[in-house]
């Protein structure tokens, strides 16, 4: 837990532990290790959790794919997308979805595209989004999004 507080998250280490407890087939946490060091994660949800008040309704989604800065572009971020992918597939899922915000990240946008997503909007869309975490703590946010989607095979 302390590996991936360390990459992201230092202040509210529950939002790891939520993900590494949850219920398999709501959400599942997938992390990406180098030469025996924590340096990234990835969180597919598979169906809407109890305590989400998104306005997402696209499942399965890959949210909070995270690479720490100083290990990125060493194709970790790829493969941890292609990890969760599979697992997916494997799932039963012939479709994923995910959202990225292109105002403020172009090239998270641009690996997905290159990674086969397409848009499934032109312009992007204002979300709120809130979640409530073991501890009681409100974590709130506003973002302008564009959902993906990619088939599975
Ligand atoms: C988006 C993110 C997860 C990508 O992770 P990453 O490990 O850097 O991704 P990859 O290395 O697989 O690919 C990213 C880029 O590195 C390039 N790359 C991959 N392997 C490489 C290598 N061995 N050498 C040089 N470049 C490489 C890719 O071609 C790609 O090129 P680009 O910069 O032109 O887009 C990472 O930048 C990140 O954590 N960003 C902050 C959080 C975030 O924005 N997440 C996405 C929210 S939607």
């Amino acid at each position: 837990m302390a590996g991936l507080s360390k990459i992201r998250y230092e202040e509210n280490p529950a939002i790891h532990a939520d993900r590494i407890g949850a219920e398999p087939k709501v959400m599942r946490y997938f992390v990406a290790e180098l030469q025996n060091r924590l340096v990234g994660f990835a969180l597919l949800i598979l169906s809407e959790p109890r305590d989400w008040t998104d306005a997402h309704k696209l499942f399965p989604l890959i949210v909070d794919v995270f690479v720490a800065e100083e290990d990125r572009r060493r194709g970790i971020g790829r493969k941890l997308i292609y990890a969760v992918e599979q697992d997916a597939h494997k799932a039963g899922c012939l479709e994923i979805y995910l959202s990225v915000e292109p105002e403020e990240n172009e090239p998270a946008m641009r690996l997905y595209e290159r990674l086969g997503y397409e848009r499934m909007q032109n312009e992007p869309y204002d979300n709120d989004w809130s979640y409530v975490d073991s501890t009681g703590k409100t974590h709130t946010g506003h973002e302008r999004l564009i959902d993906m989607k990619k088939r599975l095979q």
